[in-house]
This record gives C-alpha cells, sequence and structure tokens, in this order.
C-alpha cells in the first residue's frame, strides 16, 4: 500500500450522534483534509441489505466495495434510523470488517494529492484503521443530548419519527457497538475524551482546533 508521507492524520471514534461528524468536517475543511465518514460505508452496505434481500450475500457486497467511490456515501437515502440500526448489524460482521479495510487504509494513508492529510470517523479507527494517527479523539455526549440531536437531523430531513424512538434506537445501537466482539467501539488510551454535550459545533471546533494548532506548532512540519 502506497502512504504519503508528511501527511496530517486525524482519526475520530465515537458513539452515534456525539457531534463527531460535524466536527470531522470542520476540521477537513480548515485543515485541508479528506473526510471520511467510515459510518456511511455500513450503511451503505446496510442499504443494499435492505433494498435488495435476495440479492444480498457477500459475493453481491464484495462487488459494490470493488466499485466504491467516495462520493457514493453521499446517498439520502442512507441517513435513516432504519438504515443507521441495520448498519450496527452489518457491522458487527468480521468479514465484511475486512472487505471494507483497504477502501478506508487508502484514503488515511494515501488522500488524494490535493489534500494535506485526511480526517476519519467511526467506532474503530484510532486502534485498527489509523493506530498512528497524529490526533485521536474519542467525541461522546450524554444520550439524551444525542438522541435530540438526531432526532432534530432526522425532523430537518422531513422523517416521520418520535424523540422515544430516536432514543430507543440510539440506545440500542450503544449496545451493540460497545459490547460486541469484533471492534467494538471503544476509547484508547491515547485519545482524547472530548464531551460535547455542552458545546456549540464552534465551540468543540475551536476547543480542538487549539490542540491540533499548539501540537503543529510545537512539532514544526506535522
Ligand atoms: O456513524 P454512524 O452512526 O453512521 O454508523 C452506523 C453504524 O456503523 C454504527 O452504529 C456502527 O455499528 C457501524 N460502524 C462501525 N465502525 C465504523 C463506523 C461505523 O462499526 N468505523
Amino acid at each position: 500500500m502506497i502512504k504519503r508521507k508528511n501527511i496530517l492524520k486525524i482519526a475520530i471514534d465515537s458513539p452515534a450522534a456525539a457531534g463527531a461528524g460535524t466536527l470531522g468536517k470542520s476540521l477537513s475543511k480548515h485543515y485541508n483534509l479528506i473526510y471520511v465518514d467510515t459510518g456511511k460505508i455500513y450503511r451503505l452496505i446496510a442499504y443494499y441489505k435492505l433494498k435488495y434481500p435476495k440479492k444480498f450475500g457477500f459475493k453481491f457486497i464484495k462487488k459494490k466495495i470493488k466499485n466504491l467511490k467516495i462520493n457514493d456515501l453521499d446517498k439520502k437515502q442512507l441517513l435513516s434510523d432504519e438504515v443507521g440500526t441495520e448498519a450496527s448489524n452489518v457491522a458487527k460482521v468480521n468479514k465484511i470488517r475486512k472487505l471494507i479495510h483497504s477502501f478506508q487504509i487508502n484514503f488515511a494513508y494515501n488522500p488524494p494529492k490535493k489534500f494535506k492529510g485526511s480526517c476519519l470517523d467511526g467506532r474503530d479507527i484510532t486502534y485498527k484503521i489509523v493506530p498512528d494517527a497524529d490526533f485521536k479523539f474519542f467525541i461522546t455526549a450524554n444520550l439524551k443530548t444525542r438522541a435530540m440531536r438526531r432526532y432534530k437531523e432526522l425532523k430537518g430531513l422531513k422523517k416521520s419519527i418520535s424523540f422515544k424512538d430516536v432514543l430507543k434506537s440510539i440506545k440500542k445501537r450503544d449496545k451493540n457497538d460497545y459490547n460486541r466482539k469484533v471492534s467494538p467501539l471503544k476509547k484508547t488510551k491515547d485519545s482524547l475524551l472530548i464531551n460535547t454535550s455542552k458545546l456549540s459545533k464552534r465551540a468543540c471546533f475551536l476547543k480542538i482546533k487549539k490542540i491540533i494548532d499548539k501540537k503543529i506548532k510545537i512539532n514544526g512540519n506535522l
């Protein structure tokens, strides 16, 4: 695998709806990094499973992943709660995780030339996908705050869902993601814990920017 030298690599892990996506996007824009929301890859596989239940199988996914383009992850249909719940089921299957491993690694270590590095967020990024990232963050927020954020997001997309149902499905996903055997969500010792419950999007971005800029200044060429 080709690894570009002197690039900035940011790895973020977080439970659902903690604000990692918003943060990842704003950091990527600021530092000119490619941003990969790895949850969207699992969501895309889940979407195929729901849409083509008869065709769905290992061979089918393999073919889809082989032709996968980063823009495919922008599909609006991937944002529903149903797809999110199914994503946490397909994410338990190690064979599926292995299939998308190189897709993620490639973006992390060999981002397109116009970018100065990469920022990936997910559940196993800090310890499996980019274990040598320059910066590792574990982004979290309390359950109710996360459920409210996701509820508002889904309402904004005109999805008909109650707050109670969103809360229930986030709880279920937390349970799945933290307790599964393969690549569970966890905070590594070398990740910085950021609780965004009481932070605005801007405040969260500025807090992390300060941490990154300080280290870049000390280490110069990062
Ligand atoms: O981040 P998002 O909520 O879109 O992720 C959907 C699901 O995909 C998660 O609940 C998790 O089970 C799975 N996932 C994962 N590993 C990642 C990213 C997401 O297992 N790196």
